[in-house]
């Protein structure tokens, strides 16, 4: 592959600083690279292949010569200027939710359907986070089994809502165990020592009582498993971990699948790591997925409440597949 000229935009905060992080790991082929973020990020640098580089302001015109740019700076900052950055050749790879469910816009998961990447018009989409993780596990299954309907609970990581979110849960903890009273500026309620049934933090419930974590989630499915059939809920929750989102899956297929064959299928399935021995305890943990690009699966069983349907646990690094790795694959498939 010929070098490319590379913007990280949003390269200041955790996502951006994992797509740097999985562009030197991954050695992928570039020749220029420049880190975009806000105004309050004017003279920072960042560490780069050994070396410091500077971060510059994102505007209308830092796109000239791009060539790929993977954008993680908020769905507003994508809506206005993923334009622009496609008006000037350049091909965006966007992490936001402001581009997903556009016709017009490819969503996709590498291991799921790579193939739709040959229909962008110059913008790509980066699925959510829970969303990939769960659909790299399915997809193999619903090639085999045929998936009519999907349960789904989350567990979701602090890490997923962004540096200031991660401070306040240490700072809760903290504030907890010195029997003080937690403040909360970014979550509606206390992190710490609690489980939150809301994602995002604000703005999220829509007229149906779903969030729109959850809608998210429903609608995207969908979209990459290119099966608008497949009936599917989902409840969204944020836990105090701090990296590895965990998800309690339940799906309902045509064909009888046993546990044996679902998880002979995934131990041939690409990304995905079959780990499950209830006899030596072993499962996928949040925080053995932490810093890992492959989504674990275990816990994998058959439903005693129905004749064809399998529950199973999945577990992945949020910021890694469900964000930073994805958009990179998605990179390297350009
Ligand atoms: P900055 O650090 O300059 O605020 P996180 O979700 O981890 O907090 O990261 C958000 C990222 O998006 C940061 O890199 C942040 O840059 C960037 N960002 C947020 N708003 C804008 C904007 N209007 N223009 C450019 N970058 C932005």
């Amino acid at each position: 592959m010929n070098p490319r000229n590379v913007a990280v935009v949003g390269a200041t905060g955790l996502v951006g600083r994992k797509m740097l992080e999985t562009l030197e790991k991954r050695d992928f082929p570039i020749r220029t690279i420049k880190l975009l973020a806000s105004e309050r990020s004017r003279g920072k640098t960042l560490p780069f292949r050994g070396e410091q580089l500077p971060v510059e302001v994102l505007t209308e015109t830092s796109f000239k010569g791009v060539e790929i740019a993977l954008f993680s700076a908020g769905g507003g900052t994508s809506k206005k200027f993923a334009p622009c950055a496609a008006k000037d050749g350049c091909v965006v790879v966007d992490n936001s939710s402001a581009w997903r469910m556009d016709p017009e816009v490819p969503l996709v998961v590498p291991e799921v359907n790579p193939h739709e990447i040959k229909k962008h018009k110059g913008i790509i989409a980066n699925p959510n986070c829970s969303t990939i993780q769960m659909v790299v596990v399915l997809k193999p299954l619903h090639d085999r089994a045929r998936i009519t309907r999907v349960v789904v609970s989350t567990y979701q990581a602090v890490s997923g809502a962004g540096n200031k979110a991660l401070d306040e849960l240490y700072k809760q903890i903290q504030d907890v165990l010195q029997g003080k009273e937690p403040t909360c500026e970014v979550f509606p309620h206390p992190i710490a020592f609690n489980c939150i049934p809301q994602i995002p933090q604000s703005d999220a419930f829509q007229s149906n009582g779903y969030t729109t974590e959850e809608m998210k989630m429903v609608n995207e499915t969908k979209k990459i498993m290119g099966d608008d059939s497949i009936r599917m809920t989902a409840t969204t929750v944020r836990v105090p971990v701090h990296t590895g989102h965990s998800e309690s899956v339940n799906i309902e297929t045509v064909e009888k699948l046993t546990a044996a064959e679902a998880r002979e299928i995934l131990r041939k399935a690409p990304g995905v790591v079959v780990m499950d021995d209830p006899s030596k305890q072993q499962y996928p943990l949040a925080i053995h997925a932490a810093g890992k690009g492959e989504t674990f699966v275990g816990r994998i069983r058959e439903d005693i409440s129905h004749p064809r349907a399998l529950d199973m646990w999945i577990v992945a690094d949020n910021l890694l597949k469900g964000a930073a790795l994805n958009a990179v694959q998605i990179a390297e498939l350009l």
